[in-house]
């Protein structure tokens, strides 16, 4: 069975949280991390929108997620889920965040780019109905890695809100 995910609560980063943020990234990205200031650069960025979810009795912060809004399109930058809290919905309950937020700010997609190797990532991205509609050949720098283009329908139409709101259901949280 898997674990409840309501015991964390989901808010909009600020340039406070960066400290915060590099107490995980590391851990994911190894020498290839972003910098604290480069967070501290998309968290007062207008066009840039960060979002935590955070243990709701320690306050911790336990994975984030940001998104570029460029004409439309809700490019996300990253979503990472701290090692310890994997499997437990949390990158799942941030992908519905974005998705909502993307929709309030009007844009039509979303977008991303994903290593072709990873599995978890696709997995949660396919689940909400994203798909493969380019690829950019050697896109990591680390190691050569292709990356896939991922997008979205238009998020408004109805095949989108379908898929999009049965997962909703499936988790147990409110129609949005
Ligand atoms: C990708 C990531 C954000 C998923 O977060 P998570 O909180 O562990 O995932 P969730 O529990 O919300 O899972 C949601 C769905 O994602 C997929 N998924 C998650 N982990 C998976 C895994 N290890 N293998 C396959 N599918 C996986 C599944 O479809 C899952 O749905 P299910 O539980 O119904 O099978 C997390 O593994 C992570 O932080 N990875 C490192 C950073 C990264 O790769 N970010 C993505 C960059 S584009």
């Amino acid at each position: 069975m898997r674990e409840k995910t309501d015991t964390v609560t989901i808010r909009e980063l600020d340039e406070n949280d960066a400290f915060a943020i590099m107490q995980i990234e590391p851990s994911i990205y190894g020498d290839h991390h972003w910098s604290k200031q480069t967070f501290v650069n998309e968290l007062t960025n207008e066009k840039s929108f960060y979002f935590g979810a955070f243990d709701k009795e320690s306050q911790v912060l336990l994975a984030y997620t940001g998104f570029w809004l460029i004409v439309g399109e809700a490019h996300i930058t990253t979503l990472a889920v701290h090692p310890d809290h994997r499997r437990k919905s949390i990158g799942e309950r941030l992908l519905i965040n974005t998705i909502i937020k993307a929709r309030e700010l009007g844009a039509e997609w979303l977008t991303l780019e994903v290593r072709e190797s990873n599995e978890a990532a696709k997995g949660l991205y396919f689940k909400y109905g994203f798909s493969a509609l380019g690829l950019r050949k050697r896109y990591y720098q680390d190691n050569g890695e292709n990356a896939l283009v991922l997008w979205t329908d238009k998020i408004s139409e109805e095949s989108f809100q379908n898929i999009f709101n049965a997962r909703v259901a499936e988790l147990g949280l409110e129609p949005v």
